[in-house]
């Protein structure tokens, strides 16, 4: 028996109807635009974020101006290693008012990340300036790299540190 194809039988004529329409829809596909932008994820593409990412300015600190970063108040994280200012505000847990490493929050952690203590003898005190870490050994100057090497990829850079607040971003 020969197969033909009979436009007569509403069947054959519905899928001739759709075979024409989709290969109409793929010559001539739709290119409406949306009238506004989306910012939103609609089942399709969000082109645009609801509001702008936070951005983080690098700034240079001096200990005083760092210290208020401690957490105490719920607030960002800062402290630093070596002059560099990191944001370790997704570390709170760490040094948040009660992480293990929560003398560092605000500080200069110079010293404690060399020596591998979070003793609170290993801060500098405020009024005083910047450790410069001079007496530090080979292998403690290597710890502290170490450290900065770990900060460095796991959180922000945001600023550095120095002693004279007329280098500092008041
Ligand atoms: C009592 C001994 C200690 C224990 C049991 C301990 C335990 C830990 C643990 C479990 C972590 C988390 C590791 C991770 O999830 O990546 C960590 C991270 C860390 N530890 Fe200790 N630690 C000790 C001593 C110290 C000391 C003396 C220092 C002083 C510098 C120190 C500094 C740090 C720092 C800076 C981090 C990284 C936190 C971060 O990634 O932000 N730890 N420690």
């Amino acid at each position: 028996m020969a197969l033909t194809f009979n436009l007569g039988t509403p069947v054959n004529t519905a899928l001739f109807m759709y075979i024409l329409y989709s290969v109409q829809r793929i010559i001539f596909p739709s290119v409406s635009r949306p009238k506004s932008i989306p910012n939103e994820f609609k089942a399709g593409y969000s082109w645009m974020p609801k509001a702008h990412p936070p951005t983080v300015l690098f700034k240079t600190f001096t200990p005083k101006m760092l210290e208020p970063f401690n957490g105490k108040d719920g607030g960002r994280i800062l402290l630093a290693i070596n002059g560099i200012v990191f944001d370790v505000t997704a570390g709170r847990n760490f040094y948040g008012p009660n992480g293990m490493y929560g003398n560092f929050a605000g500080r200069d952690a110079s010293r404690g990340m060399a020596k591998q203590s979070f003793d609170l003898e290993m801060l500098t005190p405020l009024d005083q300036p910047l450790d410069k870490l001079e007496d530090l050994r080979p292998d403690e100057v290597d710890n502290m790299k170490g450290w900065i090497e770990h900060f460095s990829n796991k959180y922000i850079v945001c600023g550095k540190l120095v002693n004279d607040p007329m280098y500092a971003d008041l």
